[in-house]
């Protein structure tokens, strides 16, 4: 037994983070490739980190949820019963992390931040000032970025997440519209592998197909019941 698990924005809306795609939507009021594409970094930096400073801000505010409390549960019972549990998101918050999971982030972490210049990768919660750029403390460049992987550019470990996704024999996807890949690619190749694929989401995502188990619903509600039924599978 091997468990796949892919969390989408769905699984920390309630938590009070907004989704991408909802009604109240992150992306309402930017285009998409104004603040979260290279291009948009480059044409207007002010704009970008300010967005990106608001989220970072915001991360102090929230607290994981039942969703993200169940899936670091079920993540200890594997480890005990010696299966392989992996968990991958798409989110940047660190609520995975806060309820005690290892999480892959395949779009980057709000909580990092990354130079352009030199390379150098710097952990900070601390200089939130929307107005204010963080240089580079090892080569001065005068702005550090957002460490999040942005529309156009590659996502890292894709291949590595792909291996996983062929080997798992469990994949759950957990508040994910599946319309952006490579993520939305992973459950395709899990179920092509004859995996058995759970979908949890308020809404029927992009590429549900009818061999998935559906558990409509917010996550806080049916990730605890979900991962209680998953954990008495455990050999
Ligand atoms: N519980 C469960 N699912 C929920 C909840 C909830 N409380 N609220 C919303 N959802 C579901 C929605 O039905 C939708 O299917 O979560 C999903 C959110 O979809 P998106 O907003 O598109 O978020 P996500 O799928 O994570 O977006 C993928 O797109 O913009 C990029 O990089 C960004 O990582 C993001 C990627």
């Amino acid at each position: 037994m091997r468990i796949l698990v892919l969390t989408g924005a769905g699984v920390s809306a309630d938590s009070g983070l907004a989704t991408f795609r909802g009604v109240d939507g992150l992306w309402e009021g930017h285009a998409i490739e104004e603040v979260a594409s290279p291009h948009g970094w480059r044409r207007n930096p002010r704009l970008v980190w300010r967005f990106y400073q608001l989220r970072r801000a915001a991360l102090g505010g929230v607290e994981p949820n039942a969703a993200h409390r169940a899936l670091a549960e079920l993540e200890r019972a594997c480890a005990q019963h010696g299966v392989e549990f992996r968990l991958v998101t798409q989110n940047v918050d660190n609520l995975h992390e806060r309820a005690g999971s290892q999480a892959v982030h395949m779009h980057g972490e709000l909580e990092w931040l990354r130079c352009e210049r030199c390379g150098t990768r710097v952990r900070d919660l601390e200089r939130l000032d929307p107005e204010m750029f963080v240089p580079c403390a090892a080569c001065g460049a005068e702005r550090l970025r957002p460490d999040i992987v942005w529309f156009g550019e590659l996502v890292p470990r894709s291949e590595e997440l792909a291996q996983w996704a062929e080997k798992c024999t469990h994949f759950v996807a957990i508040g994910t519209s599946g319309l952006v890949y490579p993520a939305a690619g992973l459950i395709e190749i899990a179920r092509s592998e004859g995996a058995h694929t759970i979908v949890q989401s308020l809404d029927e995502p992009a590429n549900l197909r009818h061999v998935d188990a559906f558990r409509p619903g917010r996550a806080c509600e049916a990730v605890p019941a979900l991962c209680r039924e998953l954990a008495a599978l455990l050999p």
